[in-house]
C-alpha cells in the first residue's frame, strides 16, 4: 500500500542491505515491493509491466546480477539507485545507455554520511602528515566473513582521498573478513613513540540504508549518472 505521503518503492535484492532498506522505508512512511533472486534471474522481473507506478527502484544484490538488474531498470524508465559495489568496470556501458534513454542513475560504494565527512577529514590528516616522512602510514579495513570483495570499494576512496593530500605514500590496506563486523575504517599514522588513528565504525546497516532512501528521495527530477557525493555535497559525482 502506497503510504500517507510516501513514494511506491522497488527493493531489488533480499540481501542484508535490501531488508534493511525496506523495513526503514516502511517506516518512513514509503510503500515497498521487494524482488528476490528466485523469481528475478538476469533481470527478467523487471519489466515495464510489473514497475508500473514505481517512482524509484532501489538495488542492493551482487556483482554479476547488478548490470543486468540496471539495464532492465533503465530500459523500463525507472530512475535506480544501486548500492552494490563491485561492477565500476562496466560503469562507462550502463552511463551511456542512461544517457541514451535519458534515464537518472544514482551509483556509491558508502551511502554513509559519517563515511563520506570521515574521508574528508582523512584527507585534512594526510595533509597534515604529508611532511613527515618518520610516520608509517596504513589503512586497516575490516568487514563480516560474508563480505565478497577485498579490499572493500571505501578502502580504495580512503587510498585515493589521501593520496589526493600526499602522493608520495602508498598507503597500504590491510582486509580482514571476519565474523559479523558491519564495516571498520581505520588510517593510521605511526610514528617512533606516537600512534595517530583516524577511524569510522559501521554500527549498523542502517546508516548506509537511510543513505540510500534519501538518495531514492532526491532522484527524481535528476536526469543523468550521480555518485552519492553529487547528492550529499551537490558535486559531480
Ligand atoms: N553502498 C553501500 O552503502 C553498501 C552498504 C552495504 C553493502 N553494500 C553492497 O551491497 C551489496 C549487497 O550487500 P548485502 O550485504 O545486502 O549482500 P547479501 O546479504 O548477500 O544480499 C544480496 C542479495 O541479492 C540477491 N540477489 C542476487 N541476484 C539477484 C537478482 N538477480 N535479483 C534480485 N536479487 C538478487 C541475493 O539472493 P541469493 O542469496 O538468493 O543469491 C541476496 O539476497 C554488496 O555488493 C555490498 O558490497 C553497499
Amino acid at each position: 500500500m502506497r503510504g500517507p505521503h510516501g513514494m511506491r518503492l522497488a527493493i531489488v535484492g533480499n540481501g542484508k542491505m535490501g531488508r534493511t532498506v525496506a523495513a526503514l522505508a516502511e517506516e518512513r512512511g514509503h510503500a515497498v515491493h521487494v524482488i528476490g533472486r528466485e523469481e528475478n534471474v538476469g533481470g527478467g522481473a523487471l519489466t515495464r509491466d510489473r514497475l508500473a507506478g514505481v517512482n524509484v527502484a532501489i538495488e542492493f544484490t551482487r556483482p554479476d546480477a547488478v548490470v543486468a538488474n540496471l539495464e532492465r531498470l533503465i530500459q523500463a524508465g525507472v530512475p535506480t539507485v544501486t548500492g552494490t559495489t563491485g561492477w565500476s568496470t562496466e560503469l562507462p556501458r550502463v552511463q551511456r545507455l542512461v544517457e541514451s534513454r535519458g534515464g537518472a542513475l544514482l551509483h556509491g560504494s558508502n551511502f554513509s554520511v559519517g563515511v563520506h565527512l570521515f574521508l574528508r577529514a582523512a584527507r585534512e590528516l594526510a595533509s597534515r602528515f604529508a611532511a613527515r616522512p618518520e610516520f608509517g602510514a596504513f589503512i586497516l579495513e575490516e568487514h563480516h566473513a560474508a563480505k565478497r570483495d577485498s579490499p572493500s570499494a571505501t578502502a580504495a576512496a580512503l587510498r585515493s582521498k589521501a593520496r589526493e593530500a600526499d602522493a608520495s605514500r602508498e598507503f597500504p590496506i590491510t582486509s580482514v573478513r571476519a565474523g559479523f563486523i558491519p564495516g571498520t575504517h581505520v588510517l593510521t599514522y605511526d610514528g617512533p613513540d606516537e600512534s595517530i588513528s583516524l577511524s569510522h565504525v559501521a554500527r549498523s546497516r542502517r546508516a548506509f540504508a537511510a543513505g540510500a532512501l534519501a538518495a531514492a528521495e532526491w532522484l527524481p527530477g535528476h536526469p543523468g549518472v550521480h555518485g552519492f557525493e553529487a547528492m550529499l555535497f551537490g558535486e559531480a559525482g
